[in-house]
């Protein structure tokens, strides 16, 4: 039977991890794969999870399965750490999931379960594994205008204008914050006339939160979501822990599907359970133990939230420092969007021809809609990029 497999379209961020890791020029810049990297490449265990992990490896005596939706007390700490009350805790189903992609995919599963013809309107562009994950289940996408060529911002009028098309029983997906692959993000006042159109359309919206505290800061990244959940009957939320505890490999995520009444909430949460068993039973519970034990103690709480800031600090840094050099280099202001973006990523916009010159003249990886991940960089590889940009015209 193996013989009727048709070969899939490899994923574009994955391939380029391994072209890059082909490659043999000392000089390579890995800017592909959303990784933190430190100022010497190193992708480092944060402190606050070394010393969660010592003390899970001293407490822990068994490895039996926690329950379908994991342990509760990673959901609670999560519920808490995304959300911070701005809904009752008893309006929100929760499920532990194999990392952030396993949140998502879980929240598309509830989707088509709840309603089949549902469409999921998507932002152009979007994570490219919400668009293959989507197809996969065979859900209808429908993309709404972001990201402005020209501006390198958002194009808030389209992006307004395409989700007013919605209506009940759509969803709409949104990036919480540190829009994946551009950069480019919203306002608060922004947010607030999303909120309207919500509103007003009935569709239902999904975040996906997988950057919080690595654009604004810990509560500045997560308000939009608190302020969507508190103002809409229902909401689904997937979060990450992948790269805020920098435990990526641990695929660590959650999801939350927030409702209005009792009775909505125990039939989310009796499906999310549901979901689980279906397709991996119970979650991995390393990762999980490894938050709640973080968010649960308030000296390893301080510990990691000082460290995150740091990580923070040094992606802002490295932009400020990127559009300094470019505009010393160009001569002009046209590459100041860099500093404005927030979160791991930016997207230079240009096109793939320049992204692939950059790639085979200069051993510059990015993906190739001009995704950058700016958390690659550091102070030694930032002049050797803005030198490539410039060298290739861009
Ligand atoms: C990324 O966008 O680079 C990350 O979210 C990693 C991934 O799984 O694609």
């Amino acid at each position: 039977m193996f013989e009727t497999l048709k070969a899939q379209p490899a994923d574009k961020i994955l391939a380029l991890m391994q072209m890059y890791k082909d490659d043999p020029r000392e000089t390579k810049v890995d800017l592909g794969v959303g990784v933190y990297k430190d100022a010497t490449g190193l992708t480092p265990v944060m402190r606050a999870v070394k010393a969660a992990e010592h003390k899970i490896w001293e407490a822990q005596d068994s490895k039996v399965y926690t329950g379908l939706a994991g342990d509760p007390a990673f959901a609670d700490a999560m519920i808490d750490l995304v959300l911070d009350g701005a809904v009752p805790r008893a309006t929100v189903a929760a499920a532990a999931t194999p990392g952030g992609t396993g949140a998502v995919r879980q929240a598309f599963e509830l989707i088509q379960m709840a309603k089949p013809d549902a469409r999921v309107f998507v932002s152009d562009p979007t994570w490219p594994n919400h668009l293959s994950m989507l197809k996969y289940l065979n859900i209808e996408i429908v993309p709404y205008r972001y990201f402005d060529n020209e501006t390198r911002g958002v194009d808030f009028d389209g992006m307004l204008a395409d989700l007013k098309t919605a209506h009940a029983g759509d969803v709409i997906l949104l990036h919480g914050c540190c829009h994946n692959p551009t950069g480019a993000n919203l306002n608060a006042t922004e947010w607030d006339a999303v909120i309207d159109v919500l509103q007003s359309t009935g569709a239902t919206p999904m975040i996906d939160i997988a950057y919080q505290g690595f654009g604004d800061g810990l509560q500045e990244d997560a308000a939009a979501t608190r302020k969507i959940v508190s103002s809409v009957p229902e909401c689904l939320i997937a979060a990450s822990c992948s790269k805020n505890f920098g435990i990526y490999r641990e695929r660590t995520g959650l999801l939350m599907a927030v409702a209005s009444d009792a009775t909505a909430h125990d039939l989310n949460q009796q499906t999310l359970a549901y979901l689980n068993r279906q397709n991996f039973s119970f979650p991995p519970d390393h990762g999980a133990r490894v938050v709640s034990t973080i968010l649960n103690d308030a000296t390893l709480k301080a510990d990691w939230m000082a460290e995150l800031e740091e990580v923070r600090n040094a992606m802002l840094d490295l932009r400020q420092q990127l559009a300094d050099e470019l505009q010393r280099l160009s001569g002009s202001d046209r590459f100041g969007f860099l500093a404005q973006h927030r979160g791991m990523f930016s997207r230079l916009g240009t096109t793939p021809e320049k992204v692939e010159q950059l790639r085979t003249e200069h051993g510059i990886y990015m993906v190739g809609d001009s995704r950058m991940n700016i958390a690659g960089l550091n102070t030694k590889s930032v002049p050797i990029l803005a030198q490539a940009i410039i060298d290739v015209g861009i």
